[in-house]
Parts: structure tokens; sequence; C-alpha cells
């Protein structure tokens, strides 16, 4: 249970999903390429500008593994474990280049980052080593390595955004996507890897965010999530207009397009998070009533080791002015377990700020010391295992609770559900969303609604994870 909860990925996502594009109609170079995912949902994001580049390139995609040339794994170095796993697969996917020579294996994101040649140089795993900045010289790279080179390009930029690459929608529904509005990170968290795989922070040109958002409107899509590790540190100078847009006039413009479109948004940090985006939310009806709001500890001691640059009371504040505001927003966050000089009186901080801000769901981890991070650097891992595994399950038990009671609440409400899929247990029921981000199943029935619609239902029942409910005819 404990690997499950470690490893969770944000925005539901799973590790190492196969990417499965569909673009039958572009004609290819007769090469095939297969992508595979981990990490967060800017991980994911990443891989469709890759696809889209390789697409331009003439490579067709394929699902199966065993027809690829090109074998392509986006990697993520967040904790030991997320490593450790990505080691595994490229080793099996030495395998399939013994059976089939000539096949390529590339690792992209933030493992090639961190580890730059080695993989290829060293460890002779690999024949292309791409890290997230680098996307673009895939196909010299691809060149490269069919000539016999070390295909390596781990140059980090401050200015690449990919802005002007419209990303090819891999595993899509069809409703809902990822709009990547920011790349990189300053904050320098003490225990993250974060800053060292994906380089400084820049914003994307917001026109390109919003034409982005708007193509994907007039293609059915219904809700874009806007990534970045810090969204409210974003900040766009357009000089055409000669304006600044920050996180708030963003959000706003995205949601001008259409009330049709919701809009959501991830990662925001407690202590850059404003009124004004409160406001905005308020405001937009299609801005989602949720924030993801990582806590990490409950402890100032421990967030100030962490340089998570806010104190325990700051964080409720916080929670208490998003309660204030927008009495209906769903909050969740990240939780980690364990860090350095963590004592059991600092733990029981954590679990009381849970309670306190009363999470719909949490991400939580124990802590996993990451080589070249300050916290490495500075501070002795000295928390034993068996104690950051027995806090986790504790924080994790308590979430389970937190979870439950939020879904009871909703128990007898109704709430307008965005329809993504049909649910995974049975072709006669719908899976959708509602604002604060709850996943919603109900049955079909004979009405006539379809992916992409907006349905009103009723909660008749729920477990921690999941409403269950019937389509209300307002
Ligand atoms: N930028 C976001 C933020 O500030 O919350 C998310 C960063 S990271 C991709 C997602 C989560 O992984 C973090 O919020 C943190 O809880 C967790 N994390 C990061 N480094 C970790 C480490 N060394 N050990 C355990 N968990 C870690
Ligand atoms: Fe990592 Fe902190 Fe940046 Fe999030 S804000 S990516 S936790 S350094
Ligand atoms: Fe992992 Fe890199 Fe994301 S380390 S969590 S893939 S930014």
């Amino acid at each position: 249970m404990l690997d499950y909860v470690s490893e969770k990925v944000q925005n539901e996502k799973r590790q190492g999903e196969a990417f499965a594009p569909s673009f039958g109609e572009v004609e290819t170079c007769g090469k095939r390429f297969y992508i595979e995912s981990y990490g967060c949902a800017m991980n994911f994001a990443d891989s469709e500008i890759v696809a889209s580049i390789l697409n331009k390139e003439g490579f067709g995609a394929t699902r199966n593994i065993e027809e690829a040339d090109l074998i392509l794994v986006n990697t993520c170095s967040i904790r030991e474990k997320a490593e450790q796993t990505i080691r595994k697969r490229i080793t099996e996917f030495r395998k399939l280049k013994k059976a089939k020579p000539g096949t390529l294996v590339g690792i992209l994101g933030c493992m090639a980052e961190r580890l730059k040649s080695q993989l290829l140089e060293e460890e002779k795993l690999v024949d292309i080593v791409v890290g997230p900045d680098a996307y673009r010289y895939l196909p010299n790279l691809i060149d490269e390595a069919e000539s016999g080179q070390k295909a390596v390009n781990v140059l980090l930029s401050r200015e690449e955004t990919y802005a002007d690459i419209s990303p090819i929608r891999l595993n899509s529904n069809g409703v809902t996507a990822f709009v990547s509005i920011m790349r990189g990170c300053n904050n320098m968290c003490t225990f993250c890897v974060v800053p060292f795989t994906r380089g400084r922070e820049r914003s994307r040109n917001a026109t390109s965010i919003v034409n982005e958002a708007k193509e994907l409107f007039e293609n059915g899509y219904r809700e874009v999530t806007l990534l970045g590790q810090n969204v409210d540190s974003y900040n766009y100078f357009d000089s055409a207009k000669n304006e600044t847009i920050s996180f708030a006039n963003l959000l706003k413009n995205v949601a001008s397009i259409s009330p049709l479109l919701r809009v959501r948004f991830s990662t925001s940090h407690p202590k850059d998070i404003t009124d004004d985006v409160l406001f905005a939310i308020k405001e937009y009806e299609n801005i989602c009533r949720y924030i993801h709001l990582p806590v990490q500890s409950g402890s100032t001691r421990i967030l100030q080791l962490m340089n998570r640059t806010y104190t325990k009371e700051w964080y409720k504040a916080k929670i208490d002015r998003i309660r204030e505001l927008i009495p209906e927003c769903g909050i969740s966050s990240d939780v980690i377990a364990g860090f350095c000089t963590e004592e059991e009186i600092d733990h029981q901080e954590t679990l009381q700020i849970m309670e306190y801000s009363k999470y719909d769901l949490s991400y939580m981890y124990f802590y996993s010391e990451r080589p070249g991070t300050l916290a490495e650097k500075r501070y002795e891992d000295d928390v034993p295992e068996e104690i950051k595994k027995k806090r986790l399950q504790e924080i994790v038990a308590l979430q389970y609770k937190l979870s439950l009671e939020s879904n009871q609440k909703d128990v007898g409400k109704t709430f307008t559900v965005l329809i993504e899929n049909d649910s995974k247990k049975s072709d006669a029921d719908w899976m959708g969303r509602s604002s604060q981000n709850k996943a919603i199943i109900f049955p079909k029935e004979n009405f006539k609604f379809k992916k992409g619609d907006y349905v009103d239902v009723k909660v008749n029942a729920c477990t921690k994870a999941t409403l269950f409910g019937k389509i209300k005819l307002l």
C-alpha cells in the first residue's frame, strides 16, 4: 500500500502510461515511435509536444512496443522509487533491442536531465538522452544515434516554452486536456529535485496559451488544466500590448473563451496564491472550485527547513481565506512524512493541519533524499525508514477518513458534472467530475447524453474515493 501511495501521480495520471496517439491520417516515413511517460502532469504534457515534433518528422506512433523503431521513456526523478521503476523498464527495453537490432531507445525528461550522459556512456542502457528543454533537437539526435554517435542534449534554457508547438493529444478522452503555461521552478524547496531537472522558471506567451485553449474548445474539448510547478507566479510581459499578464488575468482570459469550457489549474504554492486568483474563481463559474495547495508539513520548524517560506499559521490563514471567499471550494494537498529531523511532535502537527484543512484528497509520500538537492547537502536524512513509513500510514489513514467525511457531506446534493468517459466498471454508467474535481459515477439510463456534455447529478451514495448518483433533470 505504501508504494502505491508514495508513487501516486498527480492529476490521476498513471505511472508508465503508454500513449496511444491516433494520427493515422498523417503521412509517415515508415518509422514508428512508442512513448511511455512517468511522473507529473507536466511530463505527460511534454510527451504530447514530443509526439508533435516526431510527427512533423514523419514518425508514426504505435502502442505496440515490439513494432517500434524508436522507444522513448519520459522520466521522473522526484523520488528514488520512481527512478528505480524506470531503470527496470529500460532494462526490459534492452531485451527488445536485442530481438530487433537497430531499434533506438531514448530517455527523456527529469531523469535524463539529472543523470545526463550516465545511462548512455557508463551504463550503455540507452542510445539517446534528451533533457526537458531540448526536445526540438530530438530529430537531430535520432540522426546522430542512427549513425552511431553519442546523442545527448541536456542543455537547460531560460526561454524555451514550446509555445509555438501544437501538442498532439495522446490517449485523450477528447474532453479534458493539459495546457502548459510555464516551465521550471525558482523555489528551491530543499527536498526537491525539480529546480535542477527543469531549470529556471519561465512563463509562456499568454496569447499562445489562450489560442491553444480556444483550439481545444473548437475541437470539442470542454476542460483545460493550466499546468505549472507554481502557477501563481505566472507572469508574462506582452510587449505588443505593453502589459503584464498575471495568473489571475490569464485565468480570466482562458475562462472567457466560453462558459462551456471548464478551467482548472495546478499547482498553487501557498506563499503565492493571491486574493485576485480567488476572486477570479468566484467571478467565473467555469473556473473550477478546486485548489491543489500542497502543505508538505504542518510544523513551522520543518517548513523552514524545507524552505517553503510560509508558517503553519500562514497556511491556515490561506485555507480560511479560501473557505471565506469560495465556501464550496474543494482543496487537496501534498504531504511528506519523515523529512530530516522530523520528530513525533512535528508529525502530530502535520496530522493537525490536515484535520484543520479538511482536505478532500492528498498525495502522500515519505521523504526520499535526492542527490544534489539542498536537503541532501545541508541535512542528514535521519528519520529511520520504519518511522517514515509508520507516519505515512497514519497520514494516509487520516486522509482516508477526511475524504470519506467530505464525500458523505455531498450525499443528497446535486452537482453539475462534465461527462468524461464510460465508468471503468460498466459501460452502462458514465464517469464525470464535479467542479470540485470529485469523480461521480451515474447510470446513463435512456438519456442521450454523450462525452463532453454537462449534466446535473444528484449524489445518493459514496465511498472515500467516489461519489455515486443519478441524473436529475432540472
Ligand atoms: N510544485 C509543486 C509544489 O510545490 O507543491 C509540486 C512539486 S512535486 C512534482 C510533487 C510533490 O512531490 C511535492 O509537492 C512533494 O510533496 C513531493 N516530493 C517532492 N520531492 C520529494 C522528495 N524528495 N521526497 C518525497 N516527496 C517529494
Ligand atoms: Fe519542487 Fe518546491 Fe518547485 Fe514545487 S515549488 S517544484 S516542491 S521546488
Ligand atoms: Fe517528476 Fe520531473 Fe515532474 S521530477 S514530478 S517529472 S517535474
